[in-house]
């Protein structure tokens, strides 16, 4: 078969291939012709920079999976560093593009979504026989799934601020639900699988640690933003809000020690305590429930007469 850009190719080819993908709507010829490609663009580990890659994807009915092959190479592929430590990923296909979030496939799951991968493209095999490491197997969740409509009123339209800040906040909601749903879960199925008697195991799984890791990231995000841009806004023009902006700004404090606890537990996951990592989120989704609410009750009426997206500046 013709070889995947599965790995990090010289930045020219890279290039080349990603803008003849845009300008062709994801359709490459050569070597990549009638192949399934995407574009990949993730934050670097280290740098915080977008890097973008052409890589072959394989569709497992609802599923679009990347394979960390690297041609076989011993290291990971860069992508795959950079998803593991900024979950959220950007993927263009065909004519679409939209946020995801990357959660690496693990146990029995990714064995069956790597068979799945090399009966679509027997190449992933060859790559696995040439290294010892585990090839990754991605699945691109999109970051906007339908739980997000059952956990709150989305605006219809988003044209003011006030709407924008109802839309992030429903999305945090549903994705910390989420993530507490996947925890329980977890729990459960490991004290199941050990019988009552047995102490818990160690450990939380990449899937819970990726979609945690990509809500904090969106929530520290929005809380930055508020704290830099909103906040002084609704002070100069809403003065009478000064306390309640001062109680906001300290809730987000709060908020980021609670985040940064769990940041430490998901920093070592294999060893990280299930329970104490419940907790944790038990104390955060208490605290930023409050908060949200609170924040809509004092800030949505200021809000509602700033248009959104906003204009662009007149020259
Ligand atoms: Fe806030
Ligand atoms: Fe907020």
């Amino acid at each position: 078969m013709s070889q995947r850009p599965s790995q990090s190719p010289p930045q020219s080819f890279n290039q080349s291939v990603i803008e003849e993908f845009r300008a062709n709507g994801g359709k490459v010829g050569g070597p990549f012709e009638g192949s399934e490609l995407l574009l990949l663009t993730t934050t670097g580990a280290a740098s915080g920079k977008p890097h973008t890659v052409p890589l072959g994807c394989v569709r497992d009915g609802e599923l679009l999976l990347v394979v960390g092959s690297n041609l076989g190479a011993p290291d990971h592929p860069d992508w795959y560093r950079n998803l593991l430590a900024h979950p959220q990923v950007r993927v263009e296909i065909g004519t679409a593009a939209y946020e995801a979030i990357a959660v690496p496939a693990e146990g029995e799951r990714r064995d069956r979504l790597f068979a799945r991968a090399v009966s679509v493209a027997p190449g992933y095999g060859d790559y696995q026989a040439r290294t010892s490491r585990t090839l990754p197997v991605v699945v691109l969740e999109s970051a906007e799934p339908a739980y997000v409509k059952s956990d709150g009123e989305l605006p219809s339209a988003v044209t003011s601020l006030a709407d924008k800040l109802v839309q992030v906040h429903t999305w945090l909601r549903a994705q910390l639900r989420h993530v507490r749903d996947e925890a329980e879960a977890h729990l459960a199925a490991r004290a199941a699988h050990q019988g009552p008697e047995a102490p818990l195991a160690p450990g939380l799984g990449l899937q819970i640690r990726q979609h945690c890791l990509a809500f904090c990231q969106s929530l520290e995000f929005h809380h930055t933003g508020e704290d830099a841009h909103i906040f002084p806004m609704v002070a100069r023009y809403h003065p009478g809000l000064r306390p309640a902006l001062d109680r906001l700004q300290e809730e987000h404090r709060t908020i980021a020690r609670i985040q940064s606890d769990l940041l430490a537990l998901l920093a070592d996951i294999d060893n990280a305590d299930p329970k104490r990592f419940l907790t944790d989120l038990e104390r955060m989704s208490d605290e930023l429930r409050a908060h949200l609410a609170y924040e809509e009750e004092q800030l949505i009426p200021a809000l509602a007469d700033v248009p959104w997206p906003p204009s662009a500046p007149t020259p």
